[in-house]
């Protein structure tokens, strides 16, 4: 028999069994805190598997449709589609962006003709319609500012017109929100809503997504407009401005490598916080699975639950069906 110590408080008491474990749990993951992101493409029935990104596909209209179907079903309440163009509709000023027949206006009819209750989220930024590969119009090596607005407010009103829910611009350049804002009210869509990438880092994470779109900038890289991955303070000075400028929501992202800009984030604004889990942060999890080092299940679970934990209201995760469900 070994010696008895005195001690009168045990944490462990707390996690004696699964019934007081779940009775004191702080952090709860649902299906209705997720949006599910969708690769598009043209065609029909068509599914053509990301090499990078196991378990994803870029999706003919009809597939996403029927995908956006199944995870409203399983309680997911909306979906962020990504249009992956052909090349030979690309140019510098993202003329597609703003066809009201372009891929993505007839996705987002379709899901809301098809299953209208589904949020529809779409992207603002040229990056998937530029041949340069950038998120902004290109002069001289120079990713222009202010001349990328006006392509960005014509290319927010024509999603608006196809029936989208809430746009999101992503290119971490300034003064979007507020001129998105104004387009979209002066045509009347002041029910559009907007979910501002705030807070978006010059990642290496977003390697895979960008094989998906074939979306890789030709030229240099994205560190004079999205965040330099070492800086927090300046993630709460990009909020701020967001949420002055009118965003209804705001965004950090990637999320497992920024859970603190997440928590800080959360405490300095009080508009509702989202978190992207980038496609890098899914290949991870996949590729560890694959090779049966780690439980691919149980690290989409803790994963997820740390970005909740760490203060997102509301996740982007290309694992939201599987993870929806998990949770059935
Ligand atoms: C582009 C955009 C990117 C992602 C979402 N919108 C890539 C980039 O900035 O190069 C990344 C998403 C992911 O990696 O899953 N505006």
């Amino acid at each position: 028999m070994s010696k008895r110590y005195d001690l009168r408080i045990r944490p462990r008491r707390n996690r004696r069994g699964s019934a007081i474990r779940s009775l004191v749990r702080e952090t709860e993951i649902q299906p209705s805190h997720l949006i599910l992101p969708l690769f598009v493409t043209e065609g029909e029935g068509v599914r053509e598997p990301i090499g990078s990104m196991p378990g994803t596909a870029r999706l003919s209209i009809d597939l996403v449709v029927r995908e956006a179907r199944e995870v409203w079903d399983l309680g997911v309440p909306a979906v962020a589609l990504f249009p992956a163009l052909t090349e030979s509709l690309k140019d510098s000023v993202a003329t597609e962006s703003t066809n009201p027949d372009g891929l993505l206006q007839r996705t987002v009819r379709e899901i809301k003709n098809r299953v209208p209750d589904i949020l529809v989220v779409t992207d603002i930024a040229m990056d998937p319609y530029s041949s340069d590969g950038h998120d902004g119009f290109v002069e001289d090596g120079q990713i222009l500012n202010d001349p990328t607005l006006e392509i960005l407010a014509d290319m927010a009103v024509s999603q608006a017109r196809a029936g989208t829910d809430i746009v999101a611009p992503s290119d971490m350049m300034d003064g979007r929100v507020g001129v998105l804002r104004e387009a979209l009210d002066a045509e009347g869509f002041e029910n559009v809503g907007i979910l501002a990438y705030s807070v978006k880092y010059a990642s290496n994470f977003y390697g895979p997504f960008r094989e998906a779109l074939e979306s890789e900038p030709k030229e240099g890289d994205k560190k004079t407009y999205q965040m330099d991955s070492c800086n927090v303070r300046e993630a709460l000075r990009e909020v701020r401005l967001d949420v002055a400028e009118g965003a209804d929501m705001v965004m950090v992202k990637p999320a497992l490598p920024y859970l603190d800009v997440i928590r800080a984030v959360k405490e300095a604004v009080d508009v509702p916080v989202a978190a992207y889990q980038v496609s890098g942060e899914y290949a991870m999890i996949q590729a560890v699975d694959e090779r049966g080092w780690m439980d691919g299940e149980a690290l989409m679970i803790e994963s997820i639950t740390s970005i909740r934990r760490a203060g997102a209201d509301v996740i982007l995760t290309y694992f939201a069906k599987t993870l929806a469900k998990v949770l059935a």
